[in-house]
Order: structure tokens, then C-alpha cells, then sequence
């Protein structure tokens, strides 16, 4: 059986803590989709497709296995995608209390949809504390992002 994974997320912009937890989950399922998805909670800082390519980039940079698609979705529910390639799994990277306790409604109201489980992996602890929201800050006041970010992004936050 070809157990295929979702990790989805806004990815804006994509962190090592987010590499860190796409490398663990390409190591546990055969497939795994990165999806990147718009969250009308936030403002974005990158247009997706933007996006897409750094994590491409930064996935291709960082070594990691070839069973890694880099996608988005704009027309509908997660787990709408989900039913469409078969996946049968979510991924989520978990850093703390605070975010088991925002993921797990989430994950409750995905598997109610569709039947699609949620697991959570932890990144290591120094990755830990890294966001995108933090990244987004930091960058837009001129400050330094790469010990946050792969350098691919780095680059580009820097050159813009
Ligand atoms: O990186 P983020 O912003 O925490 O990711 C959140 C995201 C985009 C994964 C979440 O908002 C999401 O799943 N949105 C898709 C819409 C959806 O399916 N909502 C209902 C189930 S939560």
C-alpha cells in the first residue's frame, strides 16, 4: 500500500522547523505532498507561488528524499485535496502546548470530514521556537533571518 502524506501549511515563508518536520515525515510515508495552502487568518507575505518554489528549492537544498511533491490549494476544504490524491494521513509539526491546542480541533474536524488522520512529529528542540510570523517580522524591520529559514529563503527575503 502507498500511504500517502499531507503536510499542509501556509509556508509564508517556509522555516528549517518546517523542513525539519517535511524530512521526518518523507522518512516515515512513501509519499508526501507539501501543500500549501492560503489561511484568510493571516496576511500574506508571499504570493504562493512564490512560496512553491522556495520550499522546492530549500527541500532540493536541504538533501532530502525524492518522494516529496511541492503543491497548493485554493478550492476548498484540506481534506477536499486529501480525497482527491488519497491521502490518507495529515502531517502537522508540533513546537509546543500552544500548538497541540490550535492543531487539535482541526485535526478532530479533518478526520469527521473525511476520515483523514492527523499526526503530529516534533521538529528537533532548536528548531523549536522558529515560526513564519517571527520570520515575517524580523525580515520586514531589516533584521537577520537566516539562522531561521533555509538560505534559499534567506536570499530572497534579503534581496527584496
Ligand atoms: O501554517 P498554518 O497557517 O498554521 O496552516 C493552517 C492551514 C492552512 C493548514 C489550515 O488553515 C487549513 O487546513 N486550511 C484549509 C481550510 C480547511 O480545510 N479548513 C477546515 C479544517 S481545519
Amino acid at each position: 500500500m502507498n500511504r500517502i502524506a499531507v503536510v499542509p501549511g501556509s509556508f509564508d515563508p517556509v522555516t528549517l522547523g518546517h523542513i525539519d518536520v517535511i524530512g521526518r515525515a518523507a522518512g516515515i510515508f512513501d509519499e508526501i505532498h507539501v501543500l500549501v495552502v492560503h489561511n484568510p487568518g493571516k496576511s500574506a507575505l508571499l504570493p504562493i507561488a512564490q512560496r512553491v518554489t522556495l520550499i522546492e528549492q530549500s527541500i532540493k537544498d536541504a538533501g532530502l528524499p525524492t518522494n516529496i511533491l511541492v503543491t497548493s490549494w485554493s478550492v476548498g476544504l484540506l481534506v477536499d485535496y486529501c480525497v482527491e490524491v488519497e491521502a490518507s494521513v495529515i502531517v502537522k509539526g508540533i513546537r509546543s502546548q500552544i500548538d497541540v491546542a490550535y492543531e487539535t480541533p482541526m485535526a478532530i474536524v479533518n478526520r469527521n470530514l473525511a476520515g483523514v488522520e492527523t499526526v503530529f512529529l516534533l521538529p528537533s528542540p532548536e528548531n523549536a521556537l522558529v515560526s513564519s510570523s517571527l520570520v515575517r517580522q524580523v525580515a520586514g524591520l531589516g533584521g537577520d533571518v537566516s539562522p531561521y529559514v533555509p538560505s534559499a529563503v534567506a536570499a530572497f527575503l534579503q534581496a527584496g
